[in-house]
């Protein structure tokens, strides 16, 4: 009889993706289901996240819930990136816990299993050209992590020291995988990776030269291939060799995340960002200029240490100046093992608080209006996702979340929409074609 599995996922993509790695060695080799009750679970696991305070502290709620709950004899894993950070430490706040295994040591999860108190979480190990077995959790969407790690070093970020350094995926792994998504139906790949345009840097070994912009071309090759969206891309990186491969090759989505972190050149020093406020600007004018219809994300840091009024001003210029589709805002969060940790010059609760509502509340006026400016509007839209009131929902190739009223047929269809209702977070529209 199978074992069943649960499993809590945390942080980003990448780990949706390692996830689904992690699903897949345990199905293929060691017969585990997965469930969605906790509660019947004969391995429950958890992976973890480390970017902020506040999920490593969800680790050790969500752990001790586990540990109440748990069916008799079933076993806990911690991996992921605070899996990476912390180490055999979890044992010492948590004792039940039964192994943990760090972001970069996925492969190893069967010996994981079956080894009491396993701990590996070298950062250094390469599992780069490793062929993880497939498992999706959705039909419709194919994650691919095309990278590992990452080179940048920024000075409040904690993802090098739990992922390690750079290492590109072998471009032949990442045709396959692209193929299987493919003969499974799915239309849409999306690439993963801390630095995606640096694609290409560094193989484990020899390997022919290829960069960001040559693998897009070749995934764009493959047969079935309608869509192609990626993230994170470096703002630093966004040449105009990526910019026009962007811009002209038709099936690569019209989103693009530019990450600013700050909009002053000297904030961006001291987090060894490598660009400047004009840098910036200039790079998303550019791709405004190349591709109007694109949409612009954004990862802003608010009082990074040391960040005056007015180096926040740049801040709130580059918002209008930019106008970002989307904004995903923080406070900085010191984290360990990084040099801002330890700067002097941390900013007052307070001001950080006041400067994340500032900027949360003039990113909501700006896309108000460019929501309003999407009524009326035609899209077509990739369908991949029942909603819970009745609808069902995808992305436009622009990335807007559009939703009709239907059901489980529009999945995997992408299919034309008139935008009639359109809200900050999901434009509402009617579907102007029979399937
Ligand atoms: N590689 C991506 C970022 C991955 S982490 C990039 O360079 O953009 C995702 C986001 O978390 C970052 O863009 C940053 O905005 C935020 N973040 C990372 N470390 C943080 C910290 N110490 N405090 C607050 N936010 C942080
Ligand atoms: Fe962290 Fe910077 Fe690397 Fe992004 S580029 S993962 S923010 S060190
Ligand atoms: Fe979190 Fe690790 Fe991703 S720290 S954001 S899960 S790379």
């Amino acid at each position: 009889m199978s074992k069943k599995l649960f499993i809590q996922t945390l942080g980003c993509a990448m780990n949706v993706r390692d996830s689904e790695h992690i699903i897949a060695e345990l199905k293929d080799k060691e017969n585990y289901e997965l469930t969605q009750n906790m509660g019947e679970a004969d391995l429950i696991l958890i992976n973890t996240c480390s970017v902020r305070e506040k999920p490593v502290h969800k680790l050790f709620s969500e752990v001790g819930a586990f540990e109440k709950a748990k069916k008799k004899g079933a076993k806990i894993g911690v991996c992921g990136c605070t899996a990476s950070h912390l180490g055999d430490e979890i044992f010492k706040k948590a004792p039940y816990v039964d192994f943990v295994l760090g972001a970069r040591n996925v492969s190893k999860i069967t010996t994981a299993v079956n080894t009491p108190k396993f701990v590996s979480t070298d950062i250094n190990y390469d599992e780069s050209d490793y062929a993880f077995g497939e498992f999706r959790g959705s039909a419709f969407k194919s994650y691919i992590n095309i990278s590992i790690g990452c080179d940048k070093k920024c000075t409040y970020c904690i993802v090098p020291h739990t992922r390690g350094d750079e290492i590109s995926i072998p471009l032949n792994l990442l045709l396959n995988e692209a193929k299987k998504a493919t003969s499974r139906g799915a239309k849409e790949l999306f690439l993963l990776g801390q630095n995606v345009n640096n694609y290409g840097k560094r193989f484990s070994s020899s390997h022919e030269k290829v960069d960001f912009s040559d693998l897009l071309n070749r995934l764009s090759e493959i047969e079935g291939v309608e869509r192609i969206r990626f993230t994170s891309p470096h703002p630093l990186h966004m040449d105009d060799k990526f910019l026009e491969v962007f811009a002209n090759n038709p099936k690569i989505c019209k989103s693009m995340h530019m990450p600013l972190q700050s909009g002053n050149t000297k904030v961006l020093r001291e987090m060894k960002r490598g660009y400047t406020k004009e840098w910036f600007l200039n790079r998303a004018l550019k791709l405004r200029e190349l591709c109007p219809d694109v949409s612009i994300s954004t990862d802003i840091i608010v009082a990074f240490p040391g960040e005056s009024d007015s180096e926040f001003e740049d801040t709130m210029d580059v918002l209008e100046k930019v106008r970002f589709e989307q904004v995903f805002s923080f406070k900085y969060s010191p984290r360990p093992l990084t040099p801002a940790a330890e700067f002097k010059n941390q900013v007052d609760e307070k001001v950080a608080s006041e400067r994340l509502t500032r900027l949360q509340s003039r990113h909501n006026e700006i896309l108000d209006e460019i929501v309003a400016k999407q009524n009326g509007k035609i899209f077509d839209v990739y369908f991949e996702e029942l909603r819970a009131n009745g609808g069902v929902a995808g992305r436009s190739f622009n990335n807007f979340l559009v939703q009709v009223q239907g059901s489980e047929e529009l999945l995997g269809k992408t299919l034309k929409v008139r935008v009639n209702n359109p809200k900050r977070m999901v434009l509402y529209g009617e579907l102007l074609e029979k399937i």
